[in-house]
Formats: C-alpha cells, structure tokens, sequence
C-alpha cells in the first residue's frame, strides 16, 4: 500500500530544488552553448591546449587564380593587450584573390535566408610590398564570402580598409541555400598587407535574440528543463590547471576582443565569448538563479599533472586581491548601475541589478590547512560585507571518505548555511541510498547535490540510470527542507569532442540529442512543488522491490504530484490511498514513462527509445495502479486538505 497522507501537515520544501550544472568541458561552450561558429577566431589557440595547436590553427591560406601570399603571425600591435596575437594576410600576387578560410567547429551550418553577422577588426599594415614600393593611400579592398559544401558562393559582403587603426567591420550575409558544411572566406584582391582579428560569423538567430548568444536549440533544450537556477562554470574548470589559472569572471565581461582568452583545464580553448554576462542573462532568459562557483584560492588537488598532491594555495599576501575580486563580482552582480563594477554591467545592457542570491566557493577542494585558511578568509569578509549571499562551500568529490567529513566538519564550524556534495555513482548506489537525507541535522547546513549521476561501468545512458536518478529525486523531494538545490552532471557534450560519459545532452554541429536522462530531469521540472506531502510505503508490494515515490504540492495551480518510480523489470501493483482528503479530484492527469527494458538507450537522431505518454485516467481516494516494469508514473491531481 501506498499511503499518501493529506491530513498530516505539508512540509515547506526548496521551490528551487531543480536546477542544472554547465560546466564547459566536451565542447559544451565554444563549439557549443556559444554560437560563434568560427573556430580560433581571435587566432589564441596554442600548444599548451593541444600539443599541435597554434595561432593559426583552424584557418588555411586560399589562393585562387595563381594569386600567391601567405600568412604570418603577429603579436606587435594588437587589438587589445587582452588578446595578443593577430594575423597578418600578406598578399604578393591577388590574381582573383588571397584570403583565409575558415571551417568552424567540424563544420559551419548554414540555413537559407538565415541572417548571419560577418565581423572582423582590421587595420591596413601596407600596401605594395612590405619593404618596398606602395601607394599607402589606397585602400585594400576585401571580401567575405560564405562559400557551399560545392564551393559555390552562398552570400558575399565587400570592403575597404584603410588606415593603421584597428577598426571593426561587419556585414549581414543571408545565404542563398543551405549547407552542411560552408567555408568562410575572407580574401584580400591588392597586392599589400593586411592585420586581422577576431574573425566572427554568428547567427543573428540565437536564443531570445540575443547579440553574442546562444545556440537557440542547444539552449531551448536546456530551457524545457525549466531549470530553478544554473550552476556555472565548472567544476574542475574554476581551478584551471595551477594556481593562478584560475577562472577570473574579470576576464569573462566587456567588449569580446578584449576578454582574457585561456586554456580550459579539459585540454581546448576557451574564448570567454561566453562569460559571465552571457551566463547571467541566459539564467534571467530561463527564469533561472545564477549560482557561481568561483575557487577558493586554491587550485585543484590534481593540478600539474600531480594526482592528489597538487593543490598549492595563491600565496597569502595575493589574498586580499583576490577576495576583493570576490566582492567586485557581487558588485558587479548586484551593485546598482552607477557603482564600479555596476557600471560595466549595465554598459553591458544591464542596468538593473542580477538579484545574485548563492555563491559557491571551491569545488572537489582536498580539506586541507591551506584550503581552510583561504575559505575561511573568503567567507569571514562576504558574511561581515554580503550576509545576503548564501556561501556553498565544499565536501569533496565523493559522498563520504576523509575529505567529505572534513569539508562537513568544516562547514558546521564555519556555520555556513549550505555544502555542494557530489557523487557519480552505480544506478544501484542511488536505489541504496534514498534515505541518505532523511537522517541529515536540520539544524546544521543545507545541501546543495551539485553533481550528480549514475553511471553504469560503461557509462552509458541507459533507462536504468535515469530511473536511478528519478528514485532518487523523490528522495530529494521528501527532503527538499535540507536539501535545497540539485543538478545532474555534466549537462552538454558535442560528439567527437566528449571527454566524459554520460551527460544529460549530446550534440553536433546541427543537431540535438537529448538522453533519456533529460527526459527524467524534465519531468520533475515540469512537475515540482513547493511542499511535500508525507508518501509511504507499507506492507506490500513484496518488501525490497525497487520502488520510490514522493508527493508534493504545488501551490501555483493548487495540484498535488504524486511520483512513483518502479525500477524493477516486473510490472508492480500498487494500492495507493489518499488519507484524509477533503476533496478529491476524480481524474488525474498521468505521465507514464517506461521501458521494457533498463538497458534501453537513446539512439542519436532517432526518436527518444521511451517517452512519457499522457493521458487522463480515473482517480479515488484509494485506487490500484500497477506501474510498468521500468518505470516513471507522475499523477496530478487536485485535493484538499
Ligand atoms: O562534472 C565533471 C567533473 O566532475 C567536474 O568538473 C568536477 O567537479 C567533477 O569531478
């Protein structure tokens, strides 16, 4: 039996319970969540992302009509001191053209009678030739073109340069016919040379229409999530590799050519086009709280290719610096437009404050002396100068072992109101645990479970782990007074580019894949509540089946949800009784996502192997419900108390 009991008080429980983590590792920002579609457009990459990387990686020199030129890389005058190197086209024989080409991340999608915006800064270096003859008066004609999977021109721009100042161009091109995979090509038709940086193509078409934004279907897919909140940028990815790699947010706003471009952790290259306005405004797009995660002033345990034994702390006179930089963020955030750093996010469009609620400071960190000294300096000056900011502070990368406690112990000393715990683990870890929080001290911290997922040995996709993970999110809802905010890690992987299974969406250049996995977290973001009413199991079905299940409420539209998860390969009779209703809807809206089988995963490009089926079935205050094998039944309904 199944006792769902109206009468018993409702517990207030966290509305923002459901959130997402993106952190950008498998290609999920440039290449991905970021819709440049230029790779190596500030011409940044270099050897210590991959060992075969350089400046001009990604690009190749075009030469049509015996035109000859070539290519050559300069760091002597740049657009900004932010980014330092540039290219310089030298063309010695225009013919029908000299120029550089471009073939995005794999490639560049192209959609007919789409608007795309073609950038690039420029200055003129000389005309003639570099040491001797030219009239440095005239101007160096260019053109852009957007060329099909065939060769053929697709839509073009032209223009001038002129004058020894760095000056930004841009055209809308609006191809003629689709393709796959274009090539952009910038061509140079005099003989002379010219600068150029930051070469950009963006579709005008991105999520909400924002400038500089977002893939539109990666970043809807993320949206149908209804996430509560977005942690952001990682993960491992805060620390960067030593520390002072560390992710500045700093780096990550104003004016994109001036944006401090670095190596990811995860071994590719980060352009920071997507930066900390970015991230905040698709968190505003969404409806969702922006949760940062910046370090704390430690780099990670495994930094310089030291497995457990890397961690080094800034050196303590670095310190003071740094958690003002802390404090600018906040600012930054929330400070009204006329402040400091205020002022740069409203010249950034935004002069109403973001309302930044959470920060999380550190992640996976070893408790260490030299961690604890710097989290404690961190988190004395944001209580004394932000008591208005809730601190998530840190338990280690596993759900229990040495550093957990300590990062536990830690945190009660410290009284922080919340800790991040994270775990990857078996599908049968998640069914073994459900009642980990029931026991938790509720006067102590809350928990945020900012990374989880159940992996299977061969981390795949597979039903099973999801319907783990839905088990395991009725257990979170039952305990959504202590745990207050959750999200399944990591979120977004380009194929060919994934450097970590499984994740919650997979993608290419062109297309979306989401896994079964995200059917589950959308399923309880379209289904949360606000309170939790007490749901029980007693007596049978036969006692040890794999069976989950929560109610809450929600008070927006005055329904109860009531979620059953049977993770068994046999279908389950449930006798479910609604105890002390008042008033009693007499149908019920119900979602049933199941599967014959747990191994079942989502195939790329073919349609999800099991979606939920709605429909509207008959309800009364005690009814039977024989859940399928693997499967994920949600009721609403309407009751009173
Ligand atoms: O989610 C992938 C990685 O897992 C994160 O970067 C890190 O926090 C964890 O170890």
């Amino acid at each position: 039996m199944l006792t769902v009991d109206l009468a018993a008080p409702a517990k207030p429980i966290s509305p923002a319970l459901f959130g997402v983590f993106f952190e950008d590792l498998n290609y999920a920002a440039d290449g991905g969540l970021y819709a440049e579609l230029i790779q190596n457009r500030s011409f940044e990459y270099n050897a210590t992302e991959q060992a075969n990387w350089g400046p001009t990686s990604f690009w190749e020199v075009v030469k049509t009509g015996e035109g000859d030129g070539h290519l050559s890389v300069a760091n002597s005058r740049p657009v900004h001191v932010n980014n330092p190197h540039y290219v310089v086209l030298n063309v010695t024989k225009p013919r029908d053209g000299v120029g550089l080409a471009n073939r995005g991340f794999d490639q560049i999608p192209l959609e007919a009678g789409k608007r795309y915006e073609a950038s690039f800064w420029a200055y003129q270096a000389f005309m003639g030739i570099k040491w001797g003859e030219g009239d440095q008066s005239r101007p160096m004609p260019i053109t852009v073109r957007l060329e099909g999977d065939d060769g053929s021109v697709l839509a073009e721009a032209k223009f001038t340069i002129s004058g020894r100042a760095w000056t930004k161009h841009s055209a809308t091109l609006t191809p003629t016919r689709s393709a796959k995979a274009a090539r952009f090509v910038l061509f140079a038709h005099e003989q002379g040379g010219v600068a150029l940086d930051m070469i950009s193509l963006f579709p005008h078409d991105t999520f909400k229409g924002r400038a500089n934004g977002l893939r539109r279907d990666l970043a809807q897919t993320i949206a149908d999530l209804k996430p509560r909140f977005v942690r952001f940028p990682g993960g491992c990815l805060v620390h960067g590799a030593g520390v002072h790699a560390y992710y500045d947010w700093k780096h990550t706003v104003g004016p994109v050519e001036q944006r401090v471009e670095a190596r990811n952790s995860w071994g590719y290259h980060q352009t920071m086009g997507l930066g900390y306005f970015e991230y905040f405004q698709f968190c505003e797009d969404m409806g969702a709280m922006a949760v940062p995660v910046v370090t704390a002033g430690v780099c990670c345990q495994h930094s310089g290719d030291s497995p457990g034994r890397g961690q080094e702390g800034l050196p303590m006179e670095e310190m003071p610096g740094y958690v003002q930089d802390v404090l600018d963020l906040i600012e930054w955030a929330n400070g009204p437009a006329d402040s400091k750093w205020g002022a740069v996010r409203a010249a950034a469009g935004h002069p109403e404050p973001f309302g930044l609620k959470y920060l999380g400071v550190g992640n996976e960190d070893a408790i260490t002396p030299d961690f604890k000294e710097r989290f404690a300096m961190i988190n004395e000056v944001l209580k004394e100068k932000h008591p208005e900011i809730t601190v998530i502070g840190t338990s280690g990368p596993f759900p229990d072992g040495e550093d957990f406690d300590l990062g536990w112990e830690f945190a009660r000393e410290l009284k922080l109101k919340m800790v991040d715990e994270h775990y990857y683990r078996s599908p049968d870890w998640f069914w073994e645990n459900l009642e980990r929080y029931d026991s938790y001290d509720r006067s102590g911290p809350a928990v945020y479970v900012g990374e989880y997922a159940a992996h299977e040995s061969d981390r795949r996709n597979t039903l099973r782990t999801a319907l783990a993970e839905a088990a395991f999110l009725t257990s979170l809802e039952r305990n959504g007074d202590i745990v207050l905010l959750s999200s399944y890690a990591p979120l977004l992987a380009r194929r060919e580019h994934t450097q970590w299974h499984p994740d919650m969406i997979y993608f290419t250049a062109t297309e979306v894949f989401p896994s079964l996995n995200h059917t589950v977290q959308r399923l309880f973001g379209e289904n949360a509540g606000d309170s939790y009413v007490t749901t029980r199991f007693e007596g049978d079905p036969a006692a040890g089946a794999r069976l989950a299940a929560s109610t809450v409420r929600d008070s927006a539209t005055g329904e109860i949800v009531l979620k059953i998860v049977n993770g068994e390969d046999t279908p389950q009779k449930i006798v479910t009784q609604f105890a002390g209703a008042a008033g009693l809807a007499t149908s019920a809206q119900r979602i049933v996502f199941a599967g014959d089988n747990a191994d079942l995963v989502n195939a790329d490009g073919q349609p999800p192997v099991v979606q939920p089926k709605v429909e509207m079935v008959s309800v009364s205050p005690k009814f039977e419900y024989t859940a399928p094998a693997n499967s994920f039944t949600i009721f609403r309904l309407r009751a009173q108390r």
